[in-house]
């Protein structure tokens, strides 16, 4: 009688171990407590069916596909528009108008750029920059790349060299998806770095002229600046500020107010204040960084287009430190603009610029991201 209740219970825990496996193929076979090992993955945006329960094959979604598409206009994050077209005209227009945001010696820029560089593009264009990477010396890649100290690409400016890694270029790829635009324009960076390099070593009248590295930078680098051999590299006078802001950290650009304002045609009346977005200065200091120009030479055209426009900069700061301190940096810091403006030919009377420390929060000052906020430069229609 024990023998044959023994026999029952091995015979049952056998069949039942026998049913769990299914011959053959991924079926996992029945499982008496599924666990998520064998969690069913899904293509996104693929048609896709899901087995139930009951072993019923039904949609995920009503429109069979694996996930929802994303409202219409969304646009992914930190995505920024790209203005010239993929045409000849767009390839001059962006050689003509970008000039690269980055303080080009910034050492931690440099090192970004060169990392990046040697990832993506050092297997074609090699890691020197002589077009000798190794999908073209083993003879894999058809069309070699030319080197980036032939004349044509010695001349070639940044916002032609950024276009072409933005969209392609013939046999290369686009970048675009790979690399943010701060990323490409750092590769762009390095580029013009390794190609200044080379005519310190090799170009006679760099060598003998003594020139350093940021004399030829500016010399062959932003819009219409060309290379021809034999050329005197002019000395870089200290106040252009090439090597001024070498330990800053390289700056973040965030959409700009001022674009908007001209691509609406918006009308800008008396009282209404604009934050210039991208407006940076050195820490602590009131000295503009050099990549303020870009926003503040929108501001110029934006005064230039509308002649009848008069504005008052305001500069605002958080309120960590002093407050005394906080309104004499924050004035200065609008006095920086304001000489900017002056200097580029904007006239006095349409100008004027007031520090307020941190008495006009525009967010709570108790989180750093509602300080980032607080610490800005705007402007008031006057
Ligand atoms: C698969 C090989 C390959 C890779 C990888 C590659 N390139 Fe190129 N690149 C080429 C070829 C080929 C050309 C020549 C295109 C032409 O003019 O027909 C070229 C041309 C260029 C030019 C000159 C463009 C112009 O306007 O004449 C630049 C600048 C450049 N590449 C930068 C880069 C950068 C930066 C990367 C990495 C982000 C990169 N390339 C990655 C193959 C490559």
């Amino acid at each position: 009688m024990r023998l044959y209740t023994i026999a029952t219970i091995i015979g049952i825990g056998t069949a039942l171990l026998f049913a769990g496996c299914r011959a053959g193929g991924d079926f996992t076979g029945r499982e008496y407590m599924p666990d998520m090992a064998h969690s069913v993955a899904y293509e996104y945006y693929t048609p896709s069916r899901a087995v139930m329960a009951d072993g019923q094959m039904v949609n995920l979604f009503a429109d069979g596909k694996s996930s929802r598409e994303p409202v219409k206009g969304t646009i992914a994050r930190g995505f920024m528009p790209y203005h010239f077209e993929d045409t000849p005209e767009g390839y001059e227009a962006a050689g003509a108008q970008l000039t690269n945001p980055y303080n080009k010696s910034h050492a931690a820029v440099l090192e970004k750029g060169k990392a990046l560089y040697n990832t993506n593009c050092a297997i074609c264009h090699g890691e020197k920059g002589d077009g000798k990477g190794t999908i073209v010396t083993n003879g894999k890649y058809p069309a070699p790349p030319p080197s980036y100290f032939e004349d044509r690409i010695l001349n070639l400016s940044e916002g032609k060299m950024f276009h072409s890694v933005h969209y392609g270029k013939n046999l290369m790829g686009s970048y675009a998806g790979q690399m943010s635009k701060e990323e490409r324009w750092m590769v762009v960076n390095y580029i013009k770095q390794m190609q200044a390099d080379h005519l310190l070593k090799n170009d006679s009248m760099a060598v003998k002229s003594g020139a350093s590295v940021e004399d030829v930078l500016a010399a062959i680098t932003g819009t219409n600046k060309f290379y021809t051999k034999g050329m005197a590299f002019p000395k870089v006078s200290a106040t252009t500020g090439a090597a001024a802001a070498v330990d800053e950290a390289p700056v973040v650009f965030v959409e700009s107010e001022l674009d908007k304002i001209v691509q609406e045609n918006k009308e800008l009346r008396a009282g209404e204040v604009i934050q210039l977005n991208n407006v940076f200065y050195a820490t602590g200091k009131f000295d503009l960084r050099t990549e303020s120009g870009i926003e503040l030479d929108k501001l110029i055209s934006l005064l230039q287009n509308k002649p009848e426009l008069k504005i008052e900069i305001d500069g605002h700061t958080d309120n960590q430190g002093n407050a005394h301190d906080n309104l004499k940096l924050s004035t200065n810091r609008a006095k920086s603009v304001y000489e900017y403006l002056v200097n580029k030919g904007i006239n006095k009377d349409r100008l004027a610029y007031k520090g307020f420390g941190s008495t006009k929060p525009a967010a709570p000052n108790d989180t750093e991201e509602g300080r980032a906020k607080n610490r800005r430069t705007e402007f008031r229609v006057l």
